[in-house]
């Protein structure tokens, strides 16, 4: 059995497919549909869900959230009251074995397998970050899949319709996703896709607490962020505030730190003119992606909204100004990604699969993959070898010529980005290809590629003789290594986690 995971930066869901054909989600433990991605320290044990965000609130030292945020980001750890630090791969690692646990509960069964989803803005990275995540909580990633995929996946199989094109919006805690797809439930072709790893709910909180931090001080001369309990239910109240004004004009709160008390009132006006850049910012994303595509407004069927910020009125007004669609909430915001995931899983299981329907699916890379070459004036550019967009797996060879005698290696640094100039585009890592001392002007053909999961790689072939030498691995600045992966593997194969 192969588990669908949706690893979200604010919640977490995991679904399978029934022996019935059906997907559906694996309640946790305490019988809820989606956890909450927060983990608390009680001393040195983890406590991930409901719990641990109740807790956020007494004990804010010894709570994580947001991590999904940090996956890929080397400089962040956390620390412990009890001392103890943990990189964002073990802290994803925690929540995915505590899903993991409860899902061998529900199902009465061990869990090896999982396809996990990613937005499909995160690049090779995050992508690696999460996968390296979990194979530390004791999972095999039989995939990386993209959260836009998913949803179309389970949206597809839902429909007896013809090909359809459509744009799925999917704004949730932390990352936003704009991708446009033909489906059918016979096939499921991406056509482009775009986003913004940084933008999401905890943003639209943040406009909330900048305001009433700002107040605070006006008002009592006091500045919150020297008090962290009351930050923290501040954060609380913020996100609270939103989700109401989702419902009512307005809505008011109370906070209080050193003894001094504010009442707080927000209409939804208010909260719009707050939000305003940051919903600008998904116009640009909007405009770019339909671009890329090739199509126009009028091209599309429909707009599909996932996750749990696309419950708020102003981003459903927002998208139908911008497009002139009516965006349709046939989805379920906070289950469909697990759903599609587990859809993903069951098709990869190629002797047991229990769907009755087995749509293809050509997903795209999301950034474009480049070297860092020499111009001819010797200054490094990036230049582009596979653009985004291109349909995945995908592959392109160059051929390299050694400029010295007996040079005894080439070094490839690769990146992800957009831009000429290396210093606007992602260094993935370095690879060094060894050499058997040729004379100079040896050519040497190296094939970079992405695999289904959009995670890069790299081969190299002997262009004179054709003689294949290989793949080299990529010196990962930004992720673990792998003896490091298999220690942390190890550490965690007995951790309880409450
Ligand atoms: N009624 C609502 N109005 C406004 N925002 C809401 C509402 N309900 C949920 N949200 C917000 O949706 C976000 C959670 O959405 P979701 O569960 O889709 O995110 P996620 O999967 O954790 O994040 P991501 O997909 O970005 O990693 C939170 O920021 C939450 O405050
Ligand atoms: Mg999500």
């Amino acid at each position: 059995m192969i588990i669908g995971i949706d690893l979200g930066t604010t919640f977490s869901a995991v679904a399978y497919v029934d022996k019935d054909g059906i997907p559906a989600i694996i309640p946790n433990r305490e019988g809820e549909r989606t956890s909450p991605s927060v983990i608390l320290f009680e001393q040195s044990v983890p406590v991930v869900g409901s719990r641990a965000k109740d807790e956020a609130l007494n004990d804010p030292l010894n709570v994580v959230q947001f991590v999904k945020r940090q996956i890929g980001n080397t400089s962040y750890s956390f620390l412990n009251e009890a001392g103890e630090t943990y990189s964002p791969e073990e802290l994803s690692a925690i929540i995915l074995k505590r899903l993991k646990q409860d899902a061998e509960d529900h199902l009465g069964f061990p869990i090896h397998h999982a396809v996990i989803t990613v937005p499909a803005y995160f690049d090779d990275v995050q992508r690696k970050a999460t996968k390296d995540a979990g194979k530390i909580a004791g999972l095999n990633v039989v995939k990386i899949l993209n959260e836009p995929t998913a949803a179309a996946l389970a949206y597809g199989i839902s429909q007896q319709s013809e090909d359809q094109d459509v744009m799925v919006f999917d704004l949730g805690g932390g990352t936003f996703d704009v991708t446009i797809m033909s489906i059918s439930n016979q096939e499921i072709i991406i056509k482009a896709t775009g986003g913004d790893r940084n933008l999401g709910g905890f943003d639209f909180d943040n406009k909330i607490i900048e305001y009433v931090h700002n107040q605070f001080l006006q008002t009592h001369q006091i500045d919150l962020y020297d008090d962290p309990i009351a930050l923290q239910q501040l954060r609380e109240m913020a996100e609270e505030c939103k989700k109401s004004l989702s419902i009512y004009p307005e809505s008011s709160f109370m906070l209080s730190s050193q003894g001094k008390t504010l009442r707080v009132a927000l209409t939804r006006d208010m909260f719009v003119e707050m939000i305003r850049p940051l919903l600008n910012r998904t116009s640009i994303v909007m405009r770019n992606v339909l671009q890329d595509s090739g199509m126009e407004w009028a091209d599309l069927e429909k707009i599909l909204l996932v996750g749990g910020s696309t419950r708020i009125p102003a981003i459903r007004e927002w998208i139908q100004e911008a497009s002139g669609i009516v965006p349709s909430d046939e989805l379920h915001p906070d289950e469909v990604v697990a759903l599609g995931a587990a859809i993903q899983a069951d098709l990869l299981n190629e002797k047991q699969s229990r769907m009755m329907l087995r749509p293809a699916v050509v997903d795209v890379n999301s950034h474009s993959l480049g070297i860092i070459s020499l111009d001819p004036q010797h200054r490094e550019q990036n230049s582009i070898i596979l653009p985004r967009n291109t349909p995945i797996p995908a592959k392109k060879s160059d051929v390299f010529i050694t400029m010295d005698d007996r040079q005894d290696n080439v070094s490839i640094v690769v990146t992800e980005g957009e831009d000429e100039d290396p210093n606007y585009v992602r260094v993935i890592g370095q690879s060094t290809i060894q050499l058997d001392r040729p004379p100079k002007g040896y050519e040497i053909r190296v094939t970079l590629s992405y695999d289904a999961d959009g995670i890069v790689h790299i081969n190299a072939q002997d262009e004179r003789t054709g003689k294949d030498m290989g793949e080299f691995m990529i010196d990962r600045k930004s992720n673990l290594s792998e003896p490091a992966i298999v220690d942390k593997t190890k550490r965690f194969t007995d951790l309880t986690i409450n």
